[in-house]
Protein backbone atom coordinates (compact mmCIF):
# COMPACT_ATOMS: atom_id res chain seq x y z
CA UNK A 1 0.00 0.00 0.00
CA UNK A 2 1.55 3.30 -0.80
CA UNK A 3 1.51 5.72 1.71
CA UNK A 4 -1.25 8.40 2.06
CA UNK A 5 -1.04 11.78 3.23
CA UNK A 6 -4.36 13.48 2.92
CA UNK A 7 -5.85 16.67 3.68
CA UNK A 8 -9.77 16.36 3.78
CA UNK A 9 -11.65 19.86 3.48
CA UNK A 10 -15.29 20.98 3.42
CA UNK A 11 -17.11 23.36 5.15
CA UNK A 12 -17.96 23.35 8.28
CA UNK A 13 -20.75 20.44 9.27
CA UNK A 14 -19.94 18.80 5.73
CA UNK A 15 -19.37 15.65 7.21
CA UNK A 16 -14.85 15.60 7.65
CA UNK A 17 -15.25 14.15 11.55
CA UNK A 18 -17.77 11.70 10.36
CA UNK A 19 -16.15 10.46 7.15
CA UNK A 20 -12.76 10.87 9.00
CA UNK A 21 -14.11 7.85 11.48
CA UNK A 22 -15.04 6.16 8.50
CA UNK A 23 -12.05 6.24 7.02
CA UNK A 24 -9.70 5.37 10.32
CA UNK A 25 -12.60 2.27 10.62
CA UNK A 26 -11.37 0.93 7.15
CA UNK A 27 -7.72 1.94 6.61
CA UNK A 28 -6.13 0.50 9.76
CA UNK A 29 -3.07 2.15 8.83
CA UNK A 30 -4.07 5.75 9.03
CA UNK A 31 -4.07 8.38 11.61
CA UNK A 32 -6.02 11.35 11.68
CA UNK A 33 -5.46 14.50 13.38
CA UNK A 34 -8.33 17.21 13.44
CA UNK A 35 -7.20 20.69 14.23
CA UNK A 36 -10.54 21.67 15.71
CA UNK A 37 -10.27 18.78 18.10
CA UNK A 38 -6.77 19.64 18.66
CA UNK A 39 -8.11 23.35 19.83
CA UNK A 40 -10.66 22.22 21.87
CA UNK A 41 -8.80 20.17 23.85
CA UNK A 42 -6.04 23.09 24.55
CA UNK A 43 -9.36 24.93 25.99
CA UNK A 44 -10.97 22.30 28.15
CA UNK A 45 -7.43 21.94 29.53
CA UNK A 46 -7.58 25.71 30.55
CA UNK A 47 -4.06 26.36 29.03
CA UNK A 48 -2.53 29.72 28.00
CA UNK A 49 -3.18 29.24 24.43
CA UNK A 50 -6.40 27.44 25.17
CA UNK A 51 -7.71 30.91 26.70
CA UNK A 52 -7.15 32.52 23.66
CA UNK A 53 -8.49 30.25 21.55
CA UNK A 54 -11.31 29.92 23.04
CA UNK A 55 -11.83 33.64 22.30
CA UNK A 56 -11.73 33.11 18.19
CA UNK A 57 -13.63 30.11 18.24
CA UNK A 58 -16.87 31.29 20.20
CA UNK A 59 -17.48 33.77 17.84
CA UNK A 60 -16.38 31.93 14.77
CA UNK A 61 -13.52 33.52 13.53
CA UNK A 62 -10.68 31.03 12.56
CA UNK A 63 -7.39 30.96 14.90
CA UNK A 64 -4.50 33.07 13.60
CA UNK A 65 -2.32 30.99 11.31
CA UNK A 66 0.96 31.54 13.21
CA UNK A 67 -1.03 29.76 16.45
CA UNK A 68 -2.50 27.03 14.26
CA UNK A 69 0.86 26.61 12.48
CA UNK A 70 2.60 26.29 15.51
CA UNK A 71 0.29 23.64 17.30
CA UNK A 72 0.38 21.65 13.98
CA UNK A 73 3.79 21.30 13.68
CA UNK A 74 4.13 20.48 17.10
CA UNK A 75 1.42 17.82 17.02
CA UNK A 76 2.97 16.32 13.11
CA UNK A 77 6.64 16.05 14.86
CA UNK A 78 5.22 14.56 18.44
CA UNK A 79 3.06 12.15 16.33
CA UNK A 80 6.56 11.52 14.09
CA UNK A 81 4.76 11.47 10.97
CA UNK A 82 7.42 13.48 9.38
CA UNK A 83 8.66 11.04 7.34
CA UNK A 84 7.43 9.79 3.45
CA UNK A 85 6.54 6.35 4.95
CA UNK A 86 3.64 7.51 7.65
CA UNK A 87 0.18 7.73 6.56
CA UNK A 88 -2.22 9.79 7.97
CA UNK A 89 -5.17 12.29 7.29
CA UNK A 90 -5.44 16.49 8.43
CA UNK A 91 -9.42 17.22 9.21
CA UNK A 92 -9.17 20.81 9.44
CA UNK A 93 -5.46 22.18 8.95
CA UNK A 94 -4.32 23.75 6.81
CA UNK A 95 -7.71 26.18 6.33
CA UNK A 96 -6.23 29.23 4.60
CA UNK A 97 -3.68 29.66 1.76
CA UNK A 98 -1.11 30.64 4.03
CA UNK A 99 -1.67 27.88 6.41
CA UNK A 100 -1.28 25.57 3.05
CA UNK A 101 1.91 26.97 1.87
CA UNK A 102 3.50 26.76 5.69
CA UNK A 103 2.39 23.23 6.20
CA UNK A 104 4.14 22.68 2.42
CA UNK A 105 7.41 23.82 4.33
CA UNK A 106 7.12 21.83 7.51
CA UNK A 107 6.30 19.02 5.09
CA UNK A 108 8.99 19.19 1.91
CA UNK A 109 11.90 18.99 4.55
CA UNK A 110 11.15 15.76 5.36
CA UNK A 111 10.04 14.76 1.22
CA UNK A 112 6.62 13.67 2.81
CA UNK A 113 4.40 16.39 1.14
CA UNK A 114 0.05 15.81 0.78
CA UNK A 115 -0.33 13.38 -2.07
CA UNK A 116 -4.19 13.98 -1.78
CA UNK A 117 -6.64 16.59 -1.57
CA UNK A 118 -9.94 15.95 -1.15
CA UNK A 119 -13.15 18.45 -0.56
CA UNK A 120 -16.41 17.44 0.37
CA UNK A 121 -19.24 19.24 -1.64
CA UNK A 122 -22.69 19.16 0.39
CA UNK A 123 -25.41 21.72 -0.10
CA UNK A 124 -24.75 24.34 2.80
CA UNK A 125 -28.79 24.35 3.41
CA UNK A 126 -28.84 20.35 4.25
CA UNK A 127 -25.57 21.56 6.46
CA UNK A 128 -27.39 23.83 8.60
CA UNK A 129 -30.21 21.59 9.16
CA UNK A 130 -27.60 18.95 10.18
CA UNK A 131 -25.67 21.14 13.14
CA UNK A 132 -28.77 21.69 14.87
CA UNK A 133 -29.02 18.08 16.16
CA UNK A 134 -25.37 17.22 16.18
CA UNK A 135 -23.98 16.48 19.59
CA UNK A 136 -20.24 15.56 20.56
CA UNK A 137 -18.14 13.84 22.81
CA UNK A 138 -15.83 16.45 23.73
CA UNK A 139 -12.91 14.24 25.21
CA UNK A 140 -12.51 12.04 22.31
CA UNK A 141 -14.02 14.17 19.47
CA UNK A 142 -16.61 11.66 18.40
CA UNK A 143 -19.73 12.88 16.71
CA UNK A 144 -23.13 11.93 17.00
CA UNK A 145 -26.46 13.40 14.94
CA UNK A 146 -29.73 12.75 16.55
CA UNK A 147 -31.21 12.14 13.18
CA UNK A 148 -28.53 10.34 11.27
CA UNK A 149 -26.20 9.20 13.51
CA UNK A 150 -27.69 8.82 17.75
CA UNK A 151 -26.13 7.42 20.32
CA UNK A 152 -27.21 4.23 22.15
CA UNK A 153 -28.09 5.93 24.67
CA UNK A 154 -29.97 9.45 24.67
CA UNK A 155 -27.05 11.87 24.66
CA UNK A 156 -24.15 9.50 26.32
CA UNK A 157 -21.48 8.54 24.41
CA UNK A 158 -21.35 4.79 22.98
CA UNK A 159 -17.86 4.09 24.23
CA UNK A 160 -17.38 5.79 27.27
CA UNK A 161 -21.09 6.63 28.53
CA UNK A 162 -19.97 10.00 29.48
CA UNK A 163 -21.94 12.87 28.85
CA UNK A 164 -22.67 14.57 25.17
CA UNK A 165 -22.29 18.14 24.48
CA UNK A 166 -22.89 20.87 22.51
CA UNK A 167 -20.47 23.45 21.02
CA UNK A 168 -20.27 26.60 21.63
CA UNK A 169 -20.14 27.69 18.18
CA UNK A 170 -23.33 25.40 16.43
CA UNK A 171 -25.50 28.22 17.24
CA UNK A 172 -27.04 29.58 13.94
CA UNK A 173 -25.75 33.07 14.54
CA UNK A 174 -21.93 31.67 14.49
CA UNK A 175 -22.21 28.98 12.17
CA UNK A 176 -23.56 31.04 9.61
CA UNK A 177 -20.07 33.26 10.23
CA UNK A 178 -18.24 30.08 9.88
CA UNK A 179 -19.85 29.20 6.71
CA UNK A 180 -19.04 32.69 5.10
CA UNK A 181 -15.53 32.56 6.01
CA UNK A 182 -15.10 29.37 4.85
CA UNK A 183 -16.57 30.23 1.26
CA UNK A 184 -14.13 33.09 1.47
CA UNK A 185 -11.04 31.17 2.06
CA UNK A 186 -12.05 27.97 -0.59
CA UNK A 187 -11.09 29.78 -3.65
CA UNK A 188 -7.52 30.40 -2.93
CA UNK A 189 -7.20 26.46 -1.46
CA UNK A 190 -8.04 25.56 -4.62
CA UNK A 191 -6.32 27.29 -6.86
CA UNK A 192 -3.21 26.53 -4.92
CA UNK A 193 -3.94 22.78 -4.35
CA UNK A 194 -5.34 22.09 -8.28
CA UNK A 195 -2.34 22.48 -10.12
CA UNK A 196 -0.28 20.00 -7.87
CA UNK A 197 -2.85 17.44 -9.62
CA UNK A 198 -3.67 16.27 -6.12
CA UNK A 199 -7.31 17.76 -5.59
CA UNK A 200 -10.61 15.85 -5.95
CA UNK A 201 -13.79 16.72 -5.11
CA UNK A 202 -16.82 14.06 -3.85
CA UNK A 203 -20.49 15.68 -4.19
CA UNK A 204 -23.11 14.30 -2.17
CA UNK A 205 -25.64 15.24 0.77
CA UNK A 206 -27.37 12.33 1.61
CA UNK A 207 -25.59 9.60 3.96
CA UNK A 208 -25.23 6.79 2.10
CA UNK A 209 -23.62 8.97 -1.16
CA UNK A 210 -20.07 10.37 0.05
CA UNK A 211 -18.49 7.89 1.85
CA UNK A 212 -18.85 4.92 -1.03
CA UNK A 213 -16.91 6.97 -3.38
CA UNK A 214 -14.47 8.52 -0.93
CA UNK A 215 -13.60 4.55 0.12
CA UNK A 216 -13.93 3.37 -3.70
CA UNK A 217 -11.40 6.29 -4.95
CA UNK A 218 -8.70 6.12 -1.87
CA UNK A 219 -8.41 2.12 -2.25
CA UNK A 220 -8.25 2.62 -6.23
CA UNK A 221 -5.14 4.97 -5.42
CA UNK A 222 -3.43 4.14 -2.35
CA UNK A 223 -4.65 0.37 -2.28
CA UNK A 224 -6.67 -0.81 0.83
P1 LIG B 1 -13.63 22.37 13.32
O1 LIG B 1 -13.91 21.57 14.53
O2 LIG B 1 -12.61 21.91 12.34
O3 LIG B 1 -15.02 22.62 12.65
P2 LIG B 1 -15.45 22.79 11.16
O4 LIG B 1 -14.46 22.72 10.06
O5 LIG B 1 -16.24 24.03 11.26
O6 LIG B 1 -16.20 21.47 10.89
P3 LIG B 1 -17.19 20.78 11.82
O7 LIG B 1 -16.47 20.03 12.90
O8 LIG B 1 -18.26 21.78 12.27
O9 LIG B 1 -17.93 19.80 10.85
P4 LIG B 1 -17.47 18.52 10.10
O10 LIG B 1 -17.26 18.83 8.66
O11 LIG B 1 -16.39 17.77 10.80
O12 LIG B 1 -18.84 17.73 10.17
P5 LIG B 1 -19.32 16.54 11.14
O13 LIG B 1 -18.72 15.24 10.72
O14 LIG B 1 -19.24 16.96 12.56
O15 LIG B 1 -13.19 23.86 13.71
C1 LIG B 1 -13.88 24.59 14.72
C2 LIG B 1 -13.25 25.96 14.87
O16 LIG B 1 -11.86 25.83 15.22
C3 LIG B 1 -13.23 26.82 13.60
O17 LIG B 1 -14.44 27.53 13.44
C4 LIG B 1 -12.04 27.75 13.90
O18 LIG B 1 -12.40 28.75 14.81
C5 LIG B 1 -11.06 26.82 14.58
N1 LIG B 1 -10.14 26.17 13.62
C6 LIG B 1 -10.08 24.83 13.32
N2 LIG B 1 -9.11 24.59 12.41
C7 LIG B 1 -8.56 25.80 12.13
C8 LIG B 1 -7.53 26.20 11.24
N3 LIG B 1 -6.87 25.32 10.47
N4 LIG B 1 -7.23 27.52 11.19
C9 LIG B 1 -7.85 28.41 11.96
N5 LIG B 1 -8.85 28.11 12.82
C10 LIG B 1 -9.20 26.80 12.90
O19 LIG B 1 -20.86 16.47 10.67
C11 LIG B 1 -21.76 17.51 11.02
C12 LIG B 1 -23.09 16.89 11.49
O20 LIG B 1 -23.72 16.26 10.37
C13 LIG B 1 -22.90 15.79 12.54
O21 LIG B 1 -23.96 15.86 13.45
C14 LIG B 1 -22.94 14.49 11.73
O22 LIG B 1 -23.39 13.38 12.50
C15 LIG B 1 -23.91 14.87 10.61
N6 LIG B 1 -23.57 14.20 9.36
C16 LIG B 1 -22.33 14.03 8.85
N7 LIG B 1 -22.39 13.38 7.67
C17 LIG B 1 -23.72 13.17 7.45
C18 LIG B 1 -24.43 12.58 6.38
N8 LIG B 1 -23.80 12.04 5.33
N9 LIG B 1 -25.78 12.54 6.43
C19 LIG B 1 -26.43 13.07 7.50
N10 LIG B 1 -25.81 13.65 8.55
C20 LIG B 1 -24.47 13.70 8.52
Amino acid sequence: MKPLRLLLLGAPGSGKGTQTSKVLKDFSHIKAISSGDILRQQINAQTNIGKEISRYIKNGSLVPDEIMARLLETELQRRRWLNRDASWLLDGFPRTFTQASKLDEVLGKSGANLNQVVELDVDQKVILQRIEARWIHLPSGRVYNLDYNPPKVPFKDDITGEPLSKRSDDNAETFQKRLDIYNSEIGPLRDYYKPKNIFHTISGNSSDIIYPQLSRYLSEKFGS
